[in-house]
């Protein structure tokens, strides 16, 4: 599996968090962070708690350097590793840009570990064999951007 690293826009990634209405104290997980925008912003803006999930060892220390710029240590995390590998139980939202053939093959572990009420935003890419509850288009700086928003 190979997903180069390609940010979601500021604006979009604050739609994303909107769409599933992330509340203060919930914790947010992107799988496959890249350098935490996401994260990021869910800590700053949505006070909640926010943790990465990134491969790509370069990416994680950029995460780690920005939470300690924001001052966002204890409430935002990083973890170097394979996000297959990760306990999504946790999660009250998680974030995606990864592609359809991924978030297919996510979508099984999702739906084990996933408590219900979870809410999981797709930037792009549909997670195929789920029903979106709702789907906003976006103006980014350069395209419209699709996201899908599904209620476990
Ligand atoms: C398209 S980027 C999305 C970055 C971020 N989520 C965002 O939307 O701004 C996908 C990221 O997934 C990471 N990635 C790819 N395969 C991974 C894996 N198996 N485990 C963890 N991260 C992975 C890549 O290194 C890349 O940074």
């Amino acid at each position: 599996m190979s997903v180069p690293y390609v940010p979601t826009p500021r604006d979009v990634a604050i739609e994303m968090l909107r769409l599933a209405d992330v509340r203060p104290g919930e914790v947010v997980v992107d799988p496959g962070a890249g350098e935490c925008g996401i994260v990021t912003l869910a800590v700053t803006m949505f006070n909640a708690i926010g943790i990465g999930i990134e491969i790509n060892p370069a990416l994680v220390r950029s995460c780690i350097e920005s939470f300690e710029r924001l001052g966002l240590r204890g409430r935002a995390y990083v973890v170097w590793g394979d996000l297959f590998d990760f306990d999504y139980s946790i999660a009250d939202v998680v974030t995606l840009y990864l592609g359809s053939d991924v978030n297919e093959r996510l979508r099984v572990k999702l739906e084990k570990e996933l408590r219900r009420g979870s809410r999981v935003v797709s930037h792009d890419f549909e997670v195929p064999g789920w029903r979106p509850v709702n789907t906003v288009v976006v103006n980014g700086p350069f395209r419209m951007h699709r996201i899908y928003l599904y209620i476990v």
